[in-house]
């Protein structure tokens, strides 16, 4: 039975991988700096990450919603310590859009109310209103785009305040620094206006924090920048680093009830023991102050280059931007250089989302790799 078909793929065929390096069948070495979108935050094959797994595999990898899985718990705990949200309760579900689809329902039911607000080169996911809210007519179909939708321009805040006003939106959802868009964010004004008008309008502010959170920002959640307090955070990527797992922080305000949200496998035994073990490394592992010290390497290296005109977003979600399109380039990093990066909707910019315990001798063989191939 041939694959369906709607992936373009690289020449590449990783069978293994390690830290902050993944390998091809041929034993070639490929520098990580994409981590699968975003997704390894502890580094591949961590061998904390390895030992959970296999030992949670042995004993139990899967009961249902129906019972006591006191690993629900611990994470939970474990995550309001290191992320600082006190008080929030966490629903566990298995990716990033699903943490979305349900952070938009929990805001319709909370508000009695339908329509979303989000913003232009927003991406947050591919469900039913995940999709809808996400900036990008293609990845729309017919049956998404009946959800009440209003994309406005990031920074324009006398739109926000006009749409609110009508009084039918249940859902402001951001990213505080725009993952496939290109890195992009709002002012530090607009985002804390925005969250007065939400909380002035019966409106939940949602923090799409599925790309940016888990400490790739340089915080815990992208948002700690700011002087807000979402109503809902979403979470997956770096969640499980690689093993499916997202969810939504949700504030204390949101009183829960049987039956209101729900899943199969979300949250289930093996999914918490990654997820257990990527908090208590990147805890133990200081890793979200090696994000801070690799992020300022990095980018005073970047400034010495001249073809690079613009460098966007924090800690280690950031983006080069180019007077040119990246494709060839990103292909000449990958086939001639041996280095994964990423792209974005942005065609000039390319992406750089490594592992978070990278160091700096991964970012001297990215730059001097990168000069090499800018020169070519
Ligand atoms: C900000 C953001 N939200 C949501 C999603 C969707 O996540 P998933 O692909 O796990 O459904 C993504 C994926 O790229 C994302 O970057």
């Amino acid at each position: 039975m041939p694959l369906f078909n709607v992936y373009p793929l690289y020449n590449v065929t990783p069978v293994s991988a390690k830290g902050a390096y993944v390998y091809d069948e041929n034993n070639t070495e490929y520098l990580d700096l994409y981590g699968g979108h975003a997704v390894i935050s502890i580094g591949h094959a961590h061998p904390r990450y390895v030992e959970a797994i296999t030992n949670q595999v042995s004993k139990l990898g899967f009961y249902s919603n129906a019972i006591q899985n006191p690993l629900q718990v611990e994470l939970a705990n474990k995550l309001e310590a290191l992320s600082g949200c006190k008080d929030y309760e966490l629903f566990l579900c298995n990716s990033g859009a699903e943490a979305n689809e349900n952070a938009l329902k929990l805001a319709s039911f909370q508000t009695n109310k339908s329509r979303v607000i989000a913003f232009k080169n927003g991406f947050h996911g591919r469900t039913s209103a995940a999709v809808a809210a996400t900036d990008n007519k293609a990845i729309i179909a017919p049956i998404n785009a009946q959800q009440k939708v209003t994309i406005l321009d990031l920074n324009d805040l006398e739109a926000v305040k006009t749409e609110l006003e009508k009084g039918d939106v249940c859902a402001v959802i951001v990213e505080f620094i725009q993952g496939v868009g290109g890195l992009d964010q709002a002012t530090a004004n607009f985002f804390e206006q925005v969250d007065l008008l939400c909380k002035a309008n019966n409106t939940l502010f949602i923090a799409d924090e599925v790309q940016s959170g888990y400490g790739r920002s340089g915080k815990f959640f992208a948002f700690q920048y700011y002087n807000v307090t979402p109503d809902i955070i979403s979470i997956a990527k770096g969640m499980g680093n690689g093993f499916p797992i997202g969810g939504i922080l949700i504030h204390p305000n949101i009183k829960a009830k049987f039956g209101m949200l729900g899943t199969t496998f979300g949250g289930n035994h093996l999914a918490c023991a990654a997820g257990l073990a990527v908090l208590n490394v990147i805890e133990d592992e200081f890793l979200i102050d090696n994000v801070k010290v690799i992020s300022e390497y990095f980018i005073k290296i970047a400034e010495t280059i001249p073809q690079i005109k613009q460098i966007k977003g924090k800690g280690l979600m950031i983006g080069l931007e180019f007077d040119f399109e990246v494709s060839e380039l990103r292909k000449k990093l990958i086939y001639d250089h041996h280095i994964f990066t990423g792209g974005a909707s942005n065609k000039k910019l390319l992406r750089i989302l490594p592992p978070l315990n990278i160091n700096k001798g991964h970012i001297n063989q990215f730059f001097e790799a990168l000069v090499e191939a800018l020169d070519e």
